[in-house]
């Protein structure tokens, strides 16, 4: 954590924005099946249980476990629990510091995060390069919604979302489609 001022950003108001069904869903073409030799377990990092990560990994037959910051779960103070994948869309005010420590654990993991200024800082350059690492980016950009009560996209961001991932896709960058409904 080092070098990135947590304390100023954290708590953005513009961290309060949650993922649809259809940007979750072109990752499972890329996790192995849930009950392939032993059940697969992901830690979602950033999620309640109204969480469409959550309740999607978990209708696919995926272990999850989800911690957030509303029930005492900071990610960089919380121990990791016992798991193959860390999957979440994080703040988008913390991506940095989030995409660190998520290097230094060292674990599998796919962040969907905004690719405006992703690679713009000698920090972050600094940290892409150290690291082996890949993209999923997708035709379309991803539009969020502000309430679990009402899932009707109503955060159109003007730049796209990618997944940042280690260890998951096949190769560098990958292109998915998605179907907005
Ligand atoms: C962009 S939202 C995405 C929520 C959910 N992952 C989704 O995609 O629907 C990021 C969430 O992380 C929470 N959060 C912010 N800082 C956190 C921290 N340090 N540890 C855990 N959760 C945090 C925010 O309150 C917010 O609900």
């Amino acid at each position: 954590m080092s070098g990135f001022k947590v304390a100023e950003v954290a708590n953005s108001k513009n961290d309060e924005f949650y993922t649809p069904a259809y940007a979750i869903t072109p990752l499972l073409r890329h996790l192995p099946p849930p009950y392939s030799d032993r059940p697969i377990s992901i830690w979602c990092p950033f999620d309640t249980e109204e969480s469409l990560f959550v309740r999607i990994f978990r209708l696919f037959g995926y272990q999850v476990t989800a911690t957030h910051l509303s029930t005492g779960k900071d990610f960089f103070s919380t121990e990791p629990p016992a798991c193959d994948y860390i999957i979440s869309n994080p703040p988008y005010s913390l991506k940095g510091e989030v995409l660190e420590r998520l290097f230094d654990l060292g674990k599998p993991f796919a962040m969907l995060v905004g690719v405006v200024g992703l690679f713009e800082s000698q920090r972050r350059f600094e940290m892409f390069r150290a690291h082996d690492f890949e993209i999923m980016y997708f035709n379309r950009r991803v539009a969020y919604f502000k309430s679990y009560e009402d899932p009707a996209p109503s955060l159109n961001p003007p730049f796209s979302s990618v997944y940042v991932c280690k260890g998951i896709l096949p190769k560098t960058i990958v292109f998915e489609e998605i179907a907005k409904r």
